[in-house]
């Protein structure tokens, strides 16, 4: 173990308010913070801070203003571009401009709908700039979802571009967003629309406003002081029901606990450059492309392609290897990706990877064989790590930017200075070392995590309420003898598709509203590709006969109402779902069925023949999978 995480991991306990006042140093202040914690405040609550400002003008202003900020590398549309933080600050701040000049101000929501180009980025940091909220919805989320948002949120403006591309498609989002404001009660001020080469986009007179024309007549504007505690974005994750979670994500804790990353978990200091694979609509973009590397002033990437079929399985090294990348950050879903078409590594073996010093692994349990693999044809450190939405930044780790060197395939590290975890049974007793439980982490959360979820104290309590004095991470897991901590699973309805977060609950809901269906269940079952993908069990209504229509139909709705990135593409018509004497159904078996893992029958089963039908059903699947 390394002696300096050792020692930091321990400070970040015993003193946390000199840690945290220590780490809150390397972020400037309006007005530096008195405190670290205040238990009804909350983090660094006096301190006043304008993020834009840490991402962009102090570097400008400490004499960086050459140094590269953004590389765009887009092997969709064939360009490459790169910026200086200059360049940036000028963007930023007459994007700011332009917000302003629309009357957004500090507080005011601002909705962004766009896909991974430079445009994005910046609205991101103009909002920031103003002290306005900005909420990146991802663009594989369909228009319902959007008008969920857009509802929730309440945006004086929504940001959009004509489209996005997706590998050889080309993705229209005007239609979309134009769908999703004829289906939400709130209207929108303005849509101010980016439009590409790639596709134009129709423009509603009135309401929509052309990006280009309006950046031409705004000013630059400079950066606003908020408060700390005062919300820097919303950002809706899946939870278990159909209604997204509004993840709010308070400026200071937020700069601090990524300043402190990107060098202690990271590695890297300013000039560096990073790159996480990721897109703004998660909560890795936010973090990881757009803030955290910005706020230590290195050079961020910003990729907008797949990791296989832009062109080839050789894209990440290609841009690695071009763009000198320090510290790259993928999904291990974009690994198996790459390795399904290249098993033996031959591009990695061509282009090689530059001056890459590691790679990290996080969104979904990453296999021990995708870990192995990769290191073996990398031979650079492999580092799978451990977060969520509601975190904002790595809470398990092995701390590379401390020495910490310590991996173990299969576990996602350790645990990172300011989070305590305990693994807890369902009576909130700690379980015996190796035994599986719950994955629960001591309050207060430190910063740079959720302190609230927009418009919904209720949900936002519920995660504090099971297990007092913690909040319930909703994975299960367990630690090794060597303190290794393994998260293998959720507890919930939530399942991770190739890194996406997505709801069971909330593509039942869908399913459940078919007309011909009298009840479902969806399950995420193990995929080689995506790690799990969901999978639908529908009972039809007595009298309908079009089976096959219906698997189509159910496929169709849950792609029109919650959007492609949900990969919905196996349902089974059953005639009953195995269900307990108390009619909750057994979801656990279903799951085991499809995954073709042995089962036997759950004592407390009502209808043991529909489960054993449906275990039939997947004999025969398997059988002429084989044949
Ligand atoms: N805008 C519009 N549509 C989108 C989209 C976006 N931003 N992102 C995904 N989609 C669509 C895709 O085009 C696809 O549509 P299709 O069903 O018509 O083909 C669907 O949503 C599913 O997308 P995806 O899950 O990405 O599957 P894929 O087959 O296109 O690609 C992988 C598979 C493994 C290459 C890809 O999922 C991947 O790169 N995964 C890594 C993900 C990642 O980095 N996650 C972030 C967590 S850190
Ligand atoms: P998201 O909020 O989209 O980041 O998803 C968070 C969830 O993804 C976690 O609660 C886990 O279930 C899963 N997850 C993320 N990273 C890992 C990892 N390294 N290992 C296992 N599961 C992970």
């Amino acid at each position: 173990m390394s002696e300096r995480y050792q020692a930091a991991y321990r400070r970040s306990l015993d003193d946390s308010e000199g840690f945290w006042l220590d780490a809150a140093a390397a972020i400037d202040w309006d007005r530096a913070p008195s405190r670290a914690w205040d238990e009804d405040k909350g983090w660094f609550a006096d301190g006043l801070l304008n993020t834009c400002y840490n991402a962009v003008d102090r570097h400008v202003l400490a004499g960086r203003g050459s140094a590269v900020a953004v590389i765009h590398e887009s092997p969709v549309t064939g360009t490459r571009q790169e910026i200086s933080y200059d360049v940036l600050l000028e963007q930023v701040s007459r994007t700011a401009g332009m917000l302003a000049g629309l009357g957004v101000g500090k507080g005011d929501r601002v909705v962004i709908y766009m896909p991974m180009i430079l445009q994005t980025l910046v609205a991101m940091l103009a909002c920031a700039r103003i002290g306005a909220i900005h909420s990146v919805v991802f663009g594989g989320f369909a228009a319902p979802e959007l008008a969920k948002r857009i509802d929730d949120a309440k945006p004086k403006l929504l940001l959009t571009a004509s489209c996005g591309i997706e590998g050889a498609k080309v993705v229209p989002y005007k239609p979309l967003v134009d769908h999703a404001l004829e289906l939400a009660s709130h209207s929108v001020g303005h849509v101010v629309l980016f439009q590409r080469p790639q596709a134009a986009a129709a423009m509603m007179e009135g309401r929509d406003l052309d990006w280009s024309a309006l950046l031409v007549q705004a000013s630059t504007v400079p950066c606003v002081p908020v408060a700390a505690t005062d919300p820097l974005y919303i950002l809706y994750t899946s939870g278990t029901t159909g209604t997204p979670k509004g993840v709010v994500r308070q400026n200071g804790g937020h700069a601090v606990a990524l300043a402190w990353s990107m060098a202690h978990i990271y590695g890297v200091r300013a000039g560096d450059v990073f790159w996480a694979a990721s897109d703004v609509g998660w909560v890795v973009g936010h973090s990881y492309i757009v803030y955290g590397p910005l706020i230590a002033g290195c050079t961020t990437l910003l990729f907008e392609g797949k990791p296989v079929g832009t062109p080839d399985a050789g894209t990440f090294w290609r841009t690695i290897e071009r763009n000198a990348v320090d510290i790259f950050f993928t999904a291990p879903t974009a690994i198996r990706a790459i390795r399904r078409e290249d098993p033996e590594a031959s591009f990695l073996a061509e282009i090689g990877t530059g001056r890459l010093r590691a790679m990290f692994l996080a969104g979904e349990r990453a296999d021990p064989d995708t870990v192995q693999w990769a290191e073996e044809k990398l031979h650079r450190p492999v580092i799978d790590h451990w977060w969520q939405t509601e975190l904002g930044w790595p809470a398990l780790a092995a701390c590379f930017g401390l020495g910490d060197n310590r991996r173990r395939p299969g576990s996602a590290g350790f645990p990172v200075p300011g989070y305590r975890f305990a693994v807890l049974d369902e009576n909130g007793v700690e379980v015996p070392l190796g035994a599986t439980g719950n994955i629960v982490i001591r309050q207060p959360l430190p910063p740079g995590c959720y302190t609230s979820l927009w418009n919904n104290p209720a949900t936002f309590a519920r995660s504090f309420e099971a297990f007092p004095g913690y909040y319930e991470t909703g994975d299960a897991g367990h630690v090794d003898a060597d303190g290794f901590v393994n998260i293998m699973g959720r507890t919930d309805d939530i399942i991770n598709v190739a890194g996406h977060r997505l709801s069971t609950g909330q593509m039942e809901e869908i399913v459940a509203r078919h007309p011909a269906i009298s009840e479902c269940a969806v399950v995420g079952v193990d995929d080689q590709l995506k790690g799990m993908i969901p999978m639908a069990f529908a009972v039809p209504k007595a009298g309908v006969e079009q089976r096959a229509e219906l698997c189509r139909e159910i496929i169709a709705s849950v792609r029109d109402e919650l959007g492609p990135v949900a990969a919905l593409k196996h349902v089974h018509v059953v005639d009953a779902l195995p269900k307990t004497r108390s009619g909750k159904i057994l979801r656990a078996a279903l799951r085991k069925v499809a995954n073709g893992e042995p089962i036997e029958m759950p004592p407390t089963i009502e209808n043991p023949d529909a489960l054993s039908r449906i275990r039939e059903l997947f004999v025969l699947l398997d059988f002429a999978d084989k044949a």
